[in-house]
């Protein structure tokens, strides 16, 4: 298994992008500034786009597993990584997802814990209703962790 950085071509894996934001639009107002890392592991499993949103905040605004990949442990590994390679620059990871079962749940296990509420935001940003396990999306929830050295790293 093997984590890399993804530093050209990144629309290459627009399929597992699309997964995780369904308007490819929206996808563009973060990748080109974004890091993108993929996680392979015998073929191309997953993956991650993380931004620098300023004031020591990381946003992680995409991770995708595919589809015959998940539950087994990728999209945590993942969240690791970037917490592992990122605690250093950065204060807080920060997400924001939809007030959905199919992602709230996986982030609170992850560590993260809710923050705050965009109100409307996938109403007034997409260009068709997004649902997601038979409810549509309407507020962003955000949920945070700090990134704080864990004890006895140097
Ligand atoms: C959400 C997603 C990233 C999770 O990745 P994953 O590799 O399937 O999850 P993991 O196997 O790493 O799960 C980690 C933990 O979260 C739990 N978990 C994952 N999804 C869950 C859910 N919907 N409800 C409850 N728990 C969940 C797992 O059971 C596991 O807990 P455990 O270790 O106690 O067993 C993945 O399913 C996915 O890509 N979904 C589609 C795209 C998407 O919605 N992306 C997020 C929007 S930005």
């Amino acid at each position: 298994m093997e984590i890399r950085k993804i530093e050209a071509d990144k629309k290459k894996y627009l399929s597992l992008l699309l997964l995780a934001d369904e308007q490819e639009d929206m996808i563009d107002r973060y990748l080109e500034r974004a890091d993108m890392y993929v996680l392979d592991d015998g073929g191309v499993r997953a993956e991650c786009v993380v931004t620098d949103e300023g004031d020591g905040i990381l946003e992680l605004k995409n991770l995708a597993v595919c589809p015959d990949s998940q539950g087994k442990g990728y999209g945590r590994q993942l969240i690791r990584f970037v917490e592992d390679t990122y605690r250093d620059r950065f204060r807080v990871l920060q997400v924001g997802t939809g007030d959905s079962p199919a992602t709230l749940p996986f982030y609170e296990k992850c560590g993260f814990h809710r923050s705050h509420v965009v109100r409307n935001f996938f109403t007034e940003n997409y260009d068709h209703p997004i649902y997601e396990c038979g409810k549509q999306l309407v507020d962003m929830v955000y949920l945070k962790m700090e990134l704080e050295r864990r004890k006895g790293e140097a």
